[in-house]
């Protein structure tokens, strides 16, 4: 089983990052966060990473002329770091296809909607203006769409009459932050692959011993 070292992507509050600090500390996922970047100086995540020992890189867009040249930054980061795995936690720009390409390693986003319903901004406001009665959340891999890759593992949570857009992502967060260490520990432990667009969990489904 192998141990994952991992960049975190984060713009603000960051508390999917921190269910992956707490997983890895705990010793419920065989990976360590090793570098924490946001294009937000001010993001909590920074934050939470520097309280854990962890490299904390803001990286300004603004800084940069176009798209690529901010992207071919962060690549040069995550190369630095001799990463394996990159995780978009609540990362509120779109990749584009020279960052997937350049990358040369998966790419994994959490979601907070049930894909492919609700992609894209606001996915919470989405559910409840819809009106469905069950929304969650999706770990999948990341392509060169938005919110399109294969699906790794859904969660399902209800959506009540009363609901705002609060209640309902607080009730979708706390799927989130059990979901998005699972699939880490499902690829760190080598059951995961893709058939075109199907993601095949090994073991899935058998009785335990
Ligand atoms: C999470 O709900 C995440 O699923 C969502 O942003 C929130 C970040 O919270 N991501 C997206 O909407 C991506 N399109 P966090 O900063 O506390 O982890």
């Amino acid at each position: 089983m192998a141990h994952l070292r991992l960049a975190v992507l984060a713009s603000g509050r960051g508390s999917n990052l921190q269910a992956l600090l707490d997983a890895s500390e705990a010793g419920q996922m065989n990976a360590s966060v090793v570098v924490v970047i946001s294009d937000k100086e001010k993001a909590q995540a920074l934050e939470r990473a520097r309280k854990h020992g962890i490299s904390a890189v803001w990286v300004n867009p603004r800084d940069y002329r176009g798209k690529e040249d901010f992207e071919a930054v962060l690549i040069e980061v995550i190369k630095g770091h001799k990463v394996d795995l990159i995780l978009l936690a609540g990362f509120m720009r779109i990749l584009s296809s020279y960052f997937v390409r350049q990358a040369g390693i998966p790419i994994l986003n959490i979601h907070p909607s049930l894909l492919p319903a609700f992609p894209g901004l606001n996915a919470q406001k989405q559910a409840i203006d819809y009106g469905v009665r069950y929304s969650g959340c999706t770990v999948h891999f990341v392509d060169e769409g938005v919110d399109s890759g294969p699906i790794i593992l859904q969660a399902v949570v209800p959506v009540f009459p009363d609901d705002s857009e609060e209640t309902l992502a607080m009730r979708i967060l706390v799927e989130e932050h059990k979901l998005y260490p699972q699939a880490v520990q499902l690829l760190s432990e080598g059951r995961i692959r893709c058939a075109g667009r199907k993601v095949i969990i090994s073991g899935e489904g058998e009785v335990d011993g």
